[in-house]
């Protein structure tokens, strides 16, 4: 990595890397299958920050792995996202209508391809991950599927939206809202992290203070992800802003308010980035990452 180069700039040649990389692996549209197929060229394309890439690319710079041997990681688990925000968005769940700028897949499509189309993205997610192009020992391959399917399913990623859903409406204590970002956000955020660790067979400190880092970045994440829905502008978002207080969404700005979640958040982000003093100056980025959360309008 050239010094000179700002966060914004790495997150965003990061990001044209990644879509490059996801226009190879998604198949061209065409045949029967075309609206399936157009839908997630759409959803997996069409914008998003790509800061789980950052973190994969950045994870895996800590051990000196390049760009180049975890792009197809980053790709993976841009496609579980994607998946994750397609599902999100359906009328069953948030129902929402805006995403990243444009109408929600089941908007521009239907529903019926919108859950298809997420449900495919997850399926190549797998598919990117078990061929031999990503890693080429089979044992490194199988912890990296492994792992990611213990981080989006039912005591993952899924289970936190689980969670999500049937909480709306009721009041929920800060140590279950905290669990459950964890979960839903949190995880795919620290198998994002861990990946590189995981490839290069780091040790086991390295593997834990990644995995702190990151326990501590999931929270702060969601919980700028809440504010920016309680303050921040659709133009900005690229999504409806206001929904989560009408739909009685489950969040630390219930227990604590806007500047007290506020407070909370950069106390996290403190936190988190004294888990990567054992890497010294190569997890720059990775430091860089906690403020570009806590600070982004989008
Ligand atoms: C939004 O994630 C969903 C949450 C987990 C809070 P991002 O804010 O990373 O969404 P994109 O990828 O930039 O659109
Ligand atoms: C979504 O959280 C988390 C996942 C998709 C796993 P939100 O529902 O808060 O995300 P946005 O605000 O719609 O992006
Ligand atoms: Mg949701
Ligand atoms: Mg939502
Ligand atoms: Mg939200």
């Amino acid at each position: 990595m050239q010094p000179d180069i700002t966060f914004s700039e790495r997150l965003e040649a990061i990001g044209d890397k990644v879509t490059l990389s996801l226009d190879g692996l998604i198949p061209r549209v065409t045949g029967p299958e075309s609206d399936l197929l157009s839908a997630m060229r759409y959803s997996a394309l069409g914008g998003g920050k790509r800061l789980r890439p950052l973190f994969v690319i950045e994870g895996g710079a800590l051990f000196d792995l390049p760009a180049k041997a975890m792009i197809r990681v980053a790709a993976a688990v841009e496609c579980i996202h994607t998946y994750s925000l397609i599902h999100d968005d359906l009328p069953c769940m948030d129902d929402d209508d805006l995403r990243r700028g444009q109408p929600t897949v089941h908007k521009a499509y239907s529903e019926e391809i919108a859950v298809l189309a997420g449900d495919a993205l997850h399926a190549l997610a797998f598919e990117i991950l078990a061929d031999e192009e990503t890693h080429s020992q089979p044992k490194v391959r199988v912890e990296l599927i492994s792992l990611l399917a213990k981080a989006i399913g039912a005591r993952g990623m899924v289970g936190g939206q689980a969670m999500d859903m049937t909480a709306s409406g009721t009041q929920m204590e800060m140590a279950l809202i905290a669990r459950m970002q964890r979960m839903k956000t949190g995880a795919l955020i620290q198998y994002s992290i861990g990946a590189g660790a995981i490839m290069a067979g780091a040790s086991d400190e390295a593997k834990s203070a990644l995995s702190g880092f990151s326990n501590d970045l999931g929270l702060v994440f969601q919980i700028t992800d809440d504010l920016l829905d309680a303050c921040g502008e659709s133009d900005e978002t690229g999504k409806a802003v206001g929904k989560d207080a009408k739909q009685g969404k489950a969040s630390f700005i219930d227990e604590l308010g806007i500047d007290g979640a506020r407070r909370r958040a950069k106390l996290l982000a403190e936190q988190a980035k004294q888990h990567l003093d054992i890497f010294g100056s190569s997890a720059l980025i990775l430091r860089q990452s906690v403020d570009f959360v806590i600070n982004r309008s989008r």
